[in-house]
This record gives structure tokens, C-alpha cells and sequence, in this order.
């Protein structure tokens, strides 16, 4: 009995003293989440750590499985295991050894509806003379296939528009749908827009990067002209150097004469 009872004192004076886990938070984007924890100061390699969770309808903390025995530097997936986006839910992580337990480390309320970050949709986008036209696709998330699509939260959508030449830009608060149009704009000049998406609730969101287009290709006929232009003036180019470099009067001006026709031809042809 006396030993029973040493046994049990010991378990009270270094049962619960390893020292808990730190920083739990709970992370998330695009309905994904995980959970991190930091081991305490001084934490051994043999140490494990268990996770249970909580929501606030029914007051009973529950093990996550998958996440009984992490090492330190895991994390724990609770995509599948926080199954209603309405409700708020939190973690707590506890250490333990074969011998010894922490107390447990809480994290904060985290709601998946709200407290989602939702990245931007895959944007393409194309010139429609004076306009430009978006069309967006939610990415490709695994973890929410099954239960709930990404596009059901999209409510609205933030554009940010740019003027490549000035940088002269103006933003855009739109309901979501796959596509969308931006009017009145110049045609043959390029901008660049980058997007975002706002939830039903408030939520964050990042922007992706701009993804540039011209409003219509520049004039064909003045590039075609450009080009000529350019041709000729390297075949007067060439006549000069060669000019330069064969001396010698007459035979010279032949030589000159033959290189501009063939030049000529040549810059006729390719540009027919
Ligand atoms: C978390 O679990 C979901 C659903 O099983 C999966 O799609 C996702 O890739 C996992 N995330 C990580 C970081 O492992």
C-alpha cells in the first residue's frame, strides 16, 4: 500500500510535468485546415503528442484520429474532421511520453465558413475588342469535393484592373460567375487584372497575380508596314556597307546595283 501511494505521488509530482505544447493554431485555405503546435522548451525526442477536438454543440472533447501519436514538427490534418463549415470547433494538444503526460494546450474558436482564407480562382483572360473577358475556375481542391464545392462560397469577386502604359487602374466589386466581362475599355491596349473572391461570410482572401491581355490585337496592317519598313532599311544598310568595303569605282557600283535588286527581291517576296 505505502509503495501504491509513493507511486502515486510520484505520478503527481512528475506525471504532469512535461512541459505542454505551445503556439496551437489552427490554419486554413480553401476549406482545408490543419492544425500546428510548437513542443515546449526542453521537449525530449521520445515525446508524442495527442490531439482532441471540440465543437460547440456538443461539450465532449473527442481524440482526432490520425493525430493520437504525432512527433514534434507534425501536423494534423482536421480537413475530414471538421465536417459542418457553420460550426465553431477547437483543438487542444497534450505531450506525453510512456510515462508521463502535459497538461493540454487550447487553440482559439475557428469557424471553417469564416475563418477560411480562399485563394483565387484560375483566371484566364482575352481581348474582346474594347472589353476583356474573365473566365474563372474554382482550383482544384481535394479535401472539399465530396461535401462541398469551393464555388458554393464564392459570392462575390474583386477586380483589380491596370493600364499597362500609365498604370492607371480602377477596381470592380462584382457577383461571382464564371464569367465576366470589363467594358469600355481601349481597344489595343493591354491591362492587367488580378482577382479575388469574397465568401458568404466574412472571410479573407488573397489576390492572384495579374494576368495581362490586350483588348484587341494592335493594328495588323501598321505592323505588316513595320516590318517592310525595317527590311528596307537593312538592305540600305548593307548597300553602304558594301560600298564602303569594295573599292574601286564601277565594279563596285555593279556589285551595289546587283545587291539592291536581290535585296529588294528578297524583301518583296517575304513580305507577299
Ligand atoms: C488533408 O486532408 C485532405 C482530405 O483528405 C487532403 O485532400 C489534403 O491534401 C490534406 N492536406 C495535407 C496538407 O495533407
Amino acid at each position: 500500500m505505502g509503495l501504491w501511494t509513493l507511486l502515486l505521488q510520484l505520478h503527481l509530482v512528475f506525471g504532469v510535468s512535461l512541459t505542454p505544447p505551445s503556439d496551437v493554431s489552427i490554419s486554413s485555405f480553401n476549406m482545408e485546415h490543419t492544425l500546428n503546435f510548437l513542443p515546449g522548451p526542453g521537449t525530449l525526442s521520445d515525446t508524442h503528442f495527442t490531439v482532441q477536438i471540440i465543437n460547440n454543440r456538443k461539450n465532449l472533447w473527442r481524440p482526432v484520429v490520425g493525430c493520437l501519436e504525432l512527433t514534434a514538427g507534425q501536423m494534423c490534418n482536421l480537413t475530414r474532421v471538421f465536417t459542418d463549415p457553420y460550426t465553431h470547433y477547437k483543438a487542444r494538444v497534450q505531450a506525453f511520453t510512456t510515462t508521463q503526460t502535459s497538461s493540454w494546450t487550447k487553440s482559439g474558436w475557428f469557424q471553417p465558413m469564416s475563418d477560411t482564407v480562399l485563394g483565387p480562382p484560375d483566371v484566364s483572360v482575352s481581348g474582346c475588342g474594347n472589353c476583356l473577358i474573365l473566365q474563372l475556375k474554382p482550383p482544384a481542391t481535394k479535401g472539399l469535393q465530396c461535401s462541398l464545392q469551393l464555388e458554393n462560397l464564392y459570392r462575390g469577386v474583386i477586380l483589380h484592373v491596370q493600364r499597362t502604359r500609365d498604370g492607371a487602374q480602377f477596381r470592380l466589386d462584382l457577383p461571382y460567375s464564371e464569367e465576366k466581362v470589363i467594358m469600355y475599355l481601349q481597344p489595343g491596349v493591354e491591362y492587367c487584372v488580378s482577382i479575388s473572391v469574397t465568401a458568404l461570410l466574412k472571410s479573407n482572401h488573397v489576390a492572384s497575380k495579374p494576368h495581362c491581355a490586350f483588348t484587341s490585337h494592335p493594328s495588323s496592317r501598321s505592323s505588316l508596314y513595320l516590318v517592310i519598313g525595317l527590311l528596307g532599311f537593312f538592305c540600305i544598310l548593307s548597300f553602304l556597307i558594301t560600298g564602303l568595303v569594295v573599292t574601286g569605282g564601277q565594279r563596285s557600283f555593279t556589285i551595289l546595283r546587283q545587291h539592291l535588286s536581290t535585296c529588294l527581291l528578297q524583301s518583296y517576296t517575304s513580305s507577299s
